[in-house]
């Protein structure tokens, strides 16, 4: 693994894979552009957008931010990355000498090679209140439930779908939403994980 940036004024340098829409990609790449104007020792630098979607319109927004945005292609397997295809996006990683890999929207599961060559160094954010509603129809399974309070997490990737240790959480009330505002509504909070978490890692908390 590339070697760690920990406490040390040194870059962190972030990937983010995306499979669509990218609005969080654009919150984490906008939010480091915005604090390395009001700090220039602000560490965490956006370095490669990684799309397994060619016409992903995350793709667009990461061009016009002036990120390097690339579509890799994610092989013969529909909802995994393995072979020769998670070998290609693991070198390109390297090769750009990222320290952290964020997966924004990335509808693939990551297997064996991809998680040890960045052990403890892969975040993924879920639209849910982990441990409860992993996978996909988040927003569906809450309201199917009939609870309350719904929410996002940003947690580690472990090898079990979003099992790995959870950084932060944020809740808000369901109200009376149905499934789009409720979807508009978590991407906010999701937003704001992320932008919570950019702070944290700056100050060294993660590392
Ligand atoms: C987010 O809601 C995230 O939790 C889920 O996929 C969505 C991606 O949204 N994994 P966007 O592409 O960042 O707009």
């Amino acid at each position: 693994m590339e070697k760690s940036a920990k406490k040390s004024k040194e870059s962190i340098r972030l990937a983010i894979l995306i499979s669509g829409n990218g609005s969080n990609m654009q919150n984490i790449v906008e939010y480091c552009q915005k604090r390395q104007q009001q700090n220039p020792f602000f560490r965490i630098k956006p370095i490669i957008v990684l799309s397994d979607q060619p016409r992903a319109f995350g793709l667009e927004r990461a061009q016009k931010l002036g990120i390097k945005a690339l579509y890799l292609n994610p092989g013969k397997f529909r909802t995994k990355l393995e072979g020769s295809a998670e070998e290609n996006y693991v070198k390109t990683l390297k090769k750009e000498r990222v320290h952290y890999v964020v997966l924004a929207g990335f509808m693939r599961v990551l297997k064996n090679h991809f998680l040890r060559s960045f052990t403890g160094k892969i975040i993924n954010i879920h639209p849910s209140l982990l441990p409860f509603f992993t996978g996909l129809d988040t927003y569906k399974k809450a309201l199917d439930s009939n609870i309350k309070q719904v929410g996002a997490s940003l947690h580690l990737v472990s090898q079990k779908i979003d099992e790995g240790c959870i950084l932060l959480q944020k809740s808000l009330a369901i109200e009376g939403k149905n499934v789009v505002e409720l979807q508009q509504s978590t991407h906010k909070i999701e937003h704001q994980l992320f932008r919570q978490w950019l702070d944290l890692l700056d100050k060294g908390i993660f590392d």
